[in-house]
């Protein structure tokens, strides 16, 4: 199938100015990861429980939130974990992506303290036991767990010094993550270190509609910076103590194209600083050591001698969240004279009124090849919205599954042209709080009865099931 927009060219879609050939061959290679994700703050619920500390969403306006909504509740993943790792195990799914809260184990983000080598205090061992019991159940059924350590709930009392626009949040991140790697490190072997950092960084600090709900374009560089500071110490202190963690992050790569005009090149130029902000200022402290163009203005305040030297970390595996690409255009009176642009007329869009477009998703596999020297790459997050509702969400996804098979297409072309891809996590397992959306946005295989917090799985949750179970793409 191939997305609006696009022209059929002997076997091959052409979007822009990108060729990505359709898949040889549909069978994925037997070990394969089949995984979901989520994270903590959107799944969890119990917001109290058992010493938990307040999160910068804890106290995010809920009028900012579009169905008004809070994550009190949500999926209830604190009480009804066990139904979740059955999902994913009944599924036949080998992997599990999921968030460990800082505030539910270390509550005010900085008490954590290293007493002897290796010995940790100060932290909520409660909320610890609860990872610790996830961790156990998946390996029990032989799901393999993937801990994200940093998926956007940053410990309230570490906002009220500053959050990421502060350094000192870098060496708290290390040392919340020095607590995960030595209380659960025995079983868990795989983290990731952030989720999407610029996601955080821009739409938390700039535009304002996610935590903290910042609107201040001045401090996006530090937040930028110590945001890859504390991921580079959080590595350097996780290996220092243990040296079998497979470690990786996970980054938003979207690639930014400019927005279609009469005279290309004020748009080009637009682009290729959105390119560098974005993706750039992520990718290449942590696979060069350096900063390129636009970002390297905007952090040269806060960056300083020997950080790039901590920036810079081999990590295991790179984690790949896709949703779509951008369009960027030149505007002299926005922040660093970008802003959002649209994409050509006619694209194709799902109900979050994101543009579809598995070709992007091609795009940035084979840049990572060319210009990251081809890491190892995790398809951290991938998925679609159903149309945003507050009503109950539709059984019979089939535009899910064509989107999954179509972006899964993208991967699959990409490895044979010579990405070096291990695996796929589906946005996500159950319905569940999508921020600012609330619940009216539901991305899950599974769907969820507010009321009852009974879980119903999809047409998708079958689809995905068999395709796990043989690994190969069906047409
Ligand atoms: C990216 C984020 O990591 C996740 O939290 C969010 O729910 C999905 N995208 C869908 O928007």
């Amino acid at each position: 199938a191939l997305g609006a927009g696009a022209v059929a060219l002997a076997g091959c879609t052409r979007t822009g100015d990108l060729f990505m050939p359709a898949p040889r061959e549909r069978q994925f290679p037997a070990d394969f990861l089949w995984g979901v994700a989520s994270s903590a703050y959107q799944i969890e619920g119990a917001l109290d429980a058992d010493g938990r500390g307040r999160s910068i969403w804890d106290v995010f306006p809920r009028e900012r939130i579009h169905d008004g909504s809070d994550a009190a509740i949500a999926n209830d993943s604190y009480h009804r974990a066990a139904e979740d790792v059955a999902l994913i195990a009944d599924a036949g799914l080998n992997a599990y992506r999921f968030s460990i809260s800082w505030p539910r184990t270390v509550p005010d983000g900085e008490s954590a303290q290293q007493l002897t080598p290796g010995g940790w205090d100060g932290f909520n061992r409660a909320g610890v036991d609860y990872y610790s019991r996830l961790i156990d159940a998946l390996l029990a059924r032989g799901v393999t767990p993937y801990a994200t350590l940093f998926h956007w709930d940053l410990p309230l009392q570490l906002q009220e010094r500053g959050g990421w626009t502060s350094r000192d949040t870098a060496q708290r991140f290390a040392d919340y993550a020095s607590v995960v790697s030595e209380t659960l490190g025995d079983r868990l072997k795989h983290i990731v270190v952030l989720n999407e950092a610029a996601v955080h960084a821009v739409v938390g600090h700039v535009i304002g509609e996610h935590a903290p709900g910042l609107r201040d374009a001045d401090q996006l560089g530090a937040v930028i910076h110590h945001q890859n500071l504390a991921q580079g110490l959080a590595i350097q202190a996780m290996r220092a103590g243990r040296s079998d963690l497979i470690i990786g992050t996970t980054m938003a790569l979207m690639p930014s194209r400019p927005q279609k005009a009469v005279v290309p090149w004020l748009n080009e130029l637009a682009a290729k600083g959105f390119d560098e902000i974005w993706n750039g200022a992520f990718l290449d402290p942590l696979f060069k050591g350096s900063y390129p163009g636009a970002a390297a203005d905007m952090v040269e305040s806060v960056v300083r001698p020997g950080d790039l030297a901590i920036t810079r970390q081999a990590v295991d595996f790179l984690g790949v969240n896709y949703y779509s690409p951008s369009y960027m255009r030149f505007n002299a009176s926005a922040p660093s004279f970008i802003e959002a642009g649209d994409p050509p007329e006619g694209v194709e869009r799902d109900a979050f009124n994101r543009h579809v477009d598995p070709s992007g998703l091609y795009e940035v596999l084979v840049r990572l090849r060319s210009d990251y020297g081809n890491p190892r790459v995790l398809i951290t997050e991938n998925g679609c919205s159903d149309p945003f509702s507050d009503g109950p969400a539709d059984l019979e996804d089939d535009f899910r599954v064509d989107y999954v098979r179509r972006h899964l297409e993208a991967v699959k072309s990409a490895m044979e042209a010579g990405s070096d891809i291990g695996g796929y996590f589906h946005w996500t397992l159950v319905d569940n709080w999508e921020w600012a959306e609330g619940y009216r946005s539901k991305f899950g295989l599974v769907a969820q009865d507010r009321a009852t917090g009974a879980r119903t799985p999809k047409q998708s949750y079958a689809w995905f099931s068999a395709l796990a179970r043989s690994g190969a793409l069906d047409a």
